[in-house]
Parts: C-alpha cells; sequence; structure tokens
C-alpha cells in the first residue's frame, strides 16, 4: 500500500521509512467530489476515510444547515478550525484521507494546519459550470450555493487558494473512480 522509496522521491515526498503515516486531504470548491473520491481512495488504500463537515455535524449534533442558519458562517468557521485541529491532533500511526468542505482551506488557519502536519493536500479542480451542474444534482443542501452567478464568484475568489495544494487533478468529465486512480498514481501510493 505504501509507496515505494522510489515513488515518492520522484514526487519529492519524504520516503516512507521517514513517515510514520500519511494523510491525504481533498480540497476543492462544492461539487468537486471530495467526497465520493474520499471514500473510493479509502476503500481502495485500505485507509480510513473522514469527512470532516461530519465530524463538525457530530461534534455539534445539528446539520451544516443548522449551524448556518442558527449561528452564522463565523461560528462554522471556528468549528471546523477546531475539527480539523483535532482531527490533525489525532493522527497517529494509522494513514488516513480527509474530505474538507468547500471553505476550509481558504481559512489560512486551517492550511497552516495541514502543512505542519505534513498532509498532501490534492486540489479537486472544475470548472465552475460543471460543479455547478453536479450540485444541482445532488440532494445535499449547500448554504453557500445560491444561485449560478453567486456561485461562480464565490469559486473564482476561492480558486487562487485551492491552487497552492501540493497536486491538482481535474474532474471535468470524469467519475469518482477515475479522479481517485490519478491522485493515486500521481502520489505513488498505489
Ligand atoms: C462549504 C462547503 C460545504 C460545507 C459548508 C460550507 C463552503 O462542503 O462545508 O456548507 O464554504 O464551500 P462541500 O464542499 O462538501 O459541499
Amino acid at each position: 500500500m505504501r509507496p515505494t522509496a522510489d515513488s515518492a522521491t520522484r514526487k519529492g515526498l519524504a520516503p516512507p521509512e521517514a513517515r510514520s503515516s500519511w494523510l491525504i486531504v481533498l480540497v476543492g470548491f462544492m461539487g468537486a467530489g471530495k467526497t465520493s473520491v474520499g471514500k473510493i481512495l479509502g476503500q481502495r488504500l485500505g485507509w480510513a476515510f473522514e469527512d470532516l463537515d461530519d465530524r463538525i455535524q457530530a461534534r455539534e449534533g445539528r446539520s451544516i444547515e443548522q449551524i448556518f442558519q442558527e449561528s452564522g458562517e463565523a461560528e462554522f468557521r471556528r468549528l471546523e478550525t477546531a475539527a480539523l485541529r483535532d482531527l490533525v491532533a489525532e493522527l497517529g500511526c494509522a494513514s488516513r484521507v480527509v474530505a474538507l468542505g468547500g471553505g476550509a482551506f481558504v481559512q489560512p488557519e486551517n492550511a497552516r494546519l495541514l502543512e505542519q502536519s505534513g498532509a498532501h493536500v490534492v486540489f479537486l479542480d472544475g470548472s465552475a459550470d460543471e460543479l455547478f451542474r453536479r450540485c444541482q444534482q445532488e440532494q445535499k443542501s449547500r448554504p453557500l450555493r445560491r444561485d449560478a452567478r453567486q456561485f461562480r464568484e464565490l469559486y473564482d475568489q476561492r480558486r487562487p487558494f485551492y491552487l497552492t495544494a501540493a497536486l491538482r487533478v481535474d474532474t471535468d468529465g470524469k467519475d469518482p473512480d477515475t479522479v481517485a486512480g490519478e491522485v493515486t498514481c500521481s502520489l505513488g501510493v498505489l
């Protein structure tokens, strides 16, 4: 499961013997497929998968939608950072895959936490049009997805932050299986 020293070095990663575990973190805008791809990666690699939004909801006993409605976005961001800090602190010797909500990596404190943790941050990219279409087809309630124009504006604001990730994988026209395959191949983990 672990990468060979050769493949890891080629990708600029620390060789496996120097690491106790791997943390792959999927970031990107709403509709990028972070959760679907993360689940597939977890299954293929035999690693635990976690969605940070699920952790927030479980801790709060409220849905993301309720948190936004009752407490506002600023409080949601505070909870998001607290959840990420705990997740990073819990990292032991077991490798895992984590999907972040669309706004998490844009917060400098979260990006810093991930950098300090040695996580491999993977940006799942896609055009605003395709991401908007995917969100429309999903049942998931997303407080920050309103109309197409607002969606694109937020996408444009955030994309430069996502581009600071170590790896970018384009998801347009691809299913989650294909994207997961590209992630493992690029990181040299399978
Ligand atoms: C958000 C995206 C959502 C969720 C919350 C805020 C955002 O996650 O964290 O609604 O700021 O873009 P997904 O990206 O999984 O939809």
